[in-house]
């Protein structure tokens, strides 16, 4: 059975809402939240980085919503708790299997280049200052693909599904020691704008760990959203606010930032539309693995590292390493929000046949070329001579993951971001909310012939893989990771880490990480380095420390309606994993 648009009022959810609006953002001691990593059972399942999205996610389907409805409510309450990853000003990417349909649908809320921005808009701007600026706001995504999510999918209305995140915001959650340090880390350029100071740093210092953290401006945010619709937003009085504060950002006095002004106007707001775009497809070990396409090079790149280690006679840490770095390669040449990206042939086995030539025994000279996936491919062809993509910037651990299978069979993978961890750093005044900074994920330039320099309307490639895997045609597994473009390793990791070493999920979520995107040296977590280092050092890998990689979440389906739901265990701070039903 599939559900219907159901009139759930979700009341219950609302209980306690009374709580006053003027209480102040922390009060009062409460204890921590559980959190379990690992959950199996039947009816439906839940995994994220936060209990509260996690609980409220599950709390939407025991009332009879479907997968769509509970990753929006959960994704809303992510804005919430997790408000320096996710919000509603943020962007975003849905991978959705449809039980009924059989088929993979994805939703692509990525924010926009304003109109006025052309290739040139951010070179030479030095990226500490991009990061911290109305300049890198892109056009919010998230609640213009949570309408199409819940019209398209769902049986919430928006209203409905934004109730949990309502609650949550006004009755306040437990800050644990992950906001904490965030709000630490970011404390100095929050204490730059009056509206983020006033929100994120009350009494001048980020929240205790312990203490109860309430937003009833974001609370108000999401009733009013609630009652006017996305229109509030995209060209309404909302928009007009965010315009406003892009352009002319609450500066403290004293500050002495260079914070530079952004470009966007509220008819930029009027023209966003999210987009429903076919998925990327690949086979694997005769799985259909499924992605997202441009603007997100998650899908064509987590495919093709796919096909290049399926084209080698074994798979382990060496040609995980390798095959990453000739995804990345032909990701930075060739995957962008352009026209006549070769998706086809990046995803082809011939393609993948050449590109696994060059893994040999030692790691390969850097940086690799792009390869040519131009439909012609020889079994192992004389090096391209086109000149080498840019290295792939640092990343920070930036971004969020949820995953969502119901009772009927639907599956949702999200990606959530709003860039950088705190976004631009710039809250909407009196609006509880952090505007993002996505367009710093554009190439700056000059860099001529780059598919990812900004332009009017644009959308920054994306590194997000929210994927979904198909086994017979049914779910199998569905997960993602943050973490900028080592999202991309990560879900790559994890994949061969179940599939190639065997592992069972929970441990090939937990084991440690690399990442290699193409760079001189693999960022590493020690326990990698640990177990692998001198065997691939020895094969001519170099390391160099990344003390955390990704904070995944994922779903298995283990067979006759059991699922396996799993978060980390350690990583920010460990998830949050549940199912309807526990197994015994
Ligand atoms: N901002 C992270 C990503 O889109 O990859």
């Amino acid at each position: 059975m599939i559900a219907r648009r159901i009139a759930v009022p979700l009341a219950g959810i609302l209980a306690g809402s009374s709580v006053l609006l003027t209480q102040p953002a922390t009060a009062g001691v409460s204890p921590p939240v559980e959190k379990r990593p690992v959950a199996e059972g039947y009816g439906g399942a839940v995994s994220t980085v936060d209990p509260d999205a996690s609980r409220a996610a599950l709390e939407v389907l025991r009332r009879g919503g479907n997968a769509v409805d509970a990753a929006v409510a959960g994704a809303a309450v992510l804005g919430v708790t997790e408000p320096y990853s996710a919000g509603l000003a943020g962007g975003g990417f849905i991978v959705y299997y449809d039980a009924r349909r059989k088929k993979v649908h994805t939703i692509d809320g990525r924010e926009t280049a304003p109109r006025a921005m052309t290739s040139a808009s951010l070179e030479g701007v030095p990226l500490d200052e991009a990061v911290t600026s109305g300049l890198s706001a892109g056009v919010p995504g998230s609640v213009a693909q949570w309408e199409l999510a819940l019209r398209r999918f769902g049986t919430l209305s928006l209203r409905q599904a934004l109730q949990p995140a309502i609650r949550v915001a006004r009755e306040g959650f437990t800050v644990d020691r992950t906001f904490h340090d965030q709000t630490a880390a970011n404390a100095a350029r929050f204490a730059d704008f009056t509206s983020t100071a006033r929100l994120f740093l009350p009494g001048g210092a980020p929240p205790p760990v312990g203490s109860t953290f309430r937003n009833p401006e974001l609370a108000e945010t999401y009733r009013l959203l609630g009652r006017y619709g996305g229109r509030w937003l995209y060209g309404g009085g909302l928009g007009a606010e965010i315009v406003k504060t892009v352009k002319n950002p609450p500066v403290a006095p004293g500050s002495a930032r260079n914070v530079r002004p952004g470009l966007m106007e509220l008819p930029d707001l009027r023209a966003y539309r999210a987009l429903e775009r076919p998925p990327t497809r690949t086979t694997y070990k005769g799985m259909d693995v499924y992605g997202m396409a441009p603007p997100s090079s998650g899908g064509s790149t987590v495919g093709e590292a796919l096909n290049i280690l399926e084209a080698l006679p074994e798979a382990g840490m060496h040609e995980y390493l390798e095959a990453s770095r000739l995804a990345f390669a032909d990701r930075g040449r060739y995957v962008g929000d352009v026209p006549g990206v070769p998706l086809e042939e990046l995803l082809s086995d011939g393609f993948a046949k050449e590109r696994a030539c060059l893994v040999g025994e030692r790691a390969m000279p850097h940086p690799a070329p792009p390869g040519n996936p131009d439909g012609a491919y020889e079994p192992c062809p004389a090096a391209d001579p086109a000149p080498p993509t840019a290295e792939t910037p640092a990343e920070g651990p930036e971004t969020t993951h949820l995953v969502v299978a119901d009772r009927w069979g639907n599956v949702v993978a999200y990606n959530i971001t709003i860039e950088s961890t705190g976004g631009n750093g710039i809250v909407v005044p009196g609006r509880g909310f952090l505007l993002n900074n996505e367009l710093t994920d554009f190439t700056f330039g000059p860099a001529p012939g780059d598919p990812n320099l900004p332009g009017p309307g644009k959308r920054p490639r994306s590194s997000m893989a929210p994927t979904i895997v198909l086994a017979d045609g049914r779910p199998l597994l569905a997960l993602g990771s943050p973490g900028g473009s080592t999202i991309i390793t990560t879900v790559l990791q994890i994949l061969v880490n179940r599939w190639e070493l065997g592992m069972p999920l929970p441990e090939a979520l937990a084991a440690p990480r690399a990442t290699q995107r193409n760079t001189a040296q693999t960022q590493a977590e020690q326990g990698f380095i640990d177990r692998y280092g001198a065997e691939l050092t020895a094969r001519g890998h170099a390391f160099t420390l990344n003390p955390e990689i990704g904070a995944a979440t994922a779903v298995e389906f283990l067979g006759r309606g059991r699922l396996q739901a799993v978060a980390e265990p350690s990583r920010r701070g460990g998830g949050s994993a549940l199912v309807m039903i526990p197994a015994r």
